[in-house]
């Protein structure tokens, strides 16, 4: 992990994407913003909504069994 290339067309990483989630991008658009990836071919658009979805699920309080 965190190496890893996500976006072959414009080189951007795995982490490079999870630090723009932790920047506040929600969706795939802002991802893109931030980082460029996803911009060409879009082969690694439903990795980024992966990241996305995994991201939000892990906010949910729930997720993580915390309150009860
Ligand atoms: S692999 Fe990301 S746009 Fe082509």
């Amino acid at each position: 992990m965190g190496r890893k290339l996500v976006c072959l067309c414009n080189l951007v990483t795995e982490k490079e994407i999870l630090s723009a989630i932790r920047d506040g991008a929600v969706s795939l658009h802002d991802v893109t913003e931030l980082t460029g990836a996803g911009e060409s071919c879009g082969r690694c658009r439903p990795i980024i909504e992966n990241m996305l979805n995994e991201a939000a699920v892990n906010a949910e309080p729930n997720a993580q069994g915390r309150l009860f």
